[in-house]
């Protein structure tokens, strides 16, 4: 189990500070949710702000494009200090180019699904990629209520994943916490996001450490 903090539930005052808690708290990597105002009905960060993220913690940092023409930002993001980038599929074209393009600058590339696109959109890339993103809310905003068809959807990528032989993660984000984590895990989600499950209670170490707990 790979654990996500989603810094997009932090104090956006202490972001450093926020991202040494989940440290310490045992965090895998550190989700980060990229909104344009375009694609998404809210903004949030640009690379400046994962530049700064760079130099706060050692942790990967997992960035989240839900952006418009994503494929203008990739160098952007790279540079910034990304290690995992998504970009989604209803917002990038030529996504063969798009996730070749991040392989090739050295950080592992996914795709990333609302929750009403189809996994067949994912047939002709899915060997490309290091991961899916399947968002079980709709994106734009943290704390909101987990869409249990996303389960389903988990357990139908997981067979197509493995009926191909391939070791693709999938990563949920949206609504996720100590109640559905174990399900989501057993369904074949690998990678959980976590923004209002751990920043909520006011201290996020603790956060951290109690969702892995219940999910074990
Ligand atoms: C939603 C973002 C999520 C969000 C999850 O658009 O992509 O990463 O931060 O937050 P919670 O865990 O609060 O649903
Ligand atoms: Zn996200």
């Amino acid at each position: 189990m790979i654990l996500a903090p989603s810094i997009l539930s932090a104090d956006f005052a202490r972001l450093g500070e926020a991202v040494q808690a989940v440290e310490r708290g045992g965090a895998d990597i550190v989700h980060v949710d990229v909104m344009d105002g375009h694609f998404v009905p809210n903004l949030t960060i640009g690379p400046d702000v994962v530049k700064a993220l760079r130099r706060s913690t050692p942790l990967p940092l997992d960035v989240h494009l839900m952006i418009e023409h994503a494929d203008r930002w990739l160098d952007a993001y790279v540079d910034a200090g990304a290690s995992w980038v998504s970009v989604h599929v209803e917002a990038v074209p030529h996504l063969h180019r798009a996730i070749s393009h991040l392989r090739s600058r050295g950080v592992q590339p996914g795709v990333a699904l609302n929750p009403a696109t189809p996994l067949s959109t994912l047939e002709e890339i899915l060997p490309e990629l290091h991961h899916v993103l399947l968002m079980s809310v709709n994106p734009g905003f943290g704390g909101q209520k987990f869409i249990p068809a996303a389960l389903d959807k988990i357990g139908r990528l997981k067979a197509m994943i493995h009926d191909r032989g391939l070791s693709t993660k999938i990563e949920v984000d949206g609504g996720v916490g100590a109640g559905n984590g174990k399900a989501l895990l057993q369904a074949g989600a690998e990678v959980l996001v976590a923004g209002n499950a751990v920043f909520a209670g006011g201290d996020p170490e603790q956060g951290v450490r109690d969702l892995r707990s219940a999910c074990s």
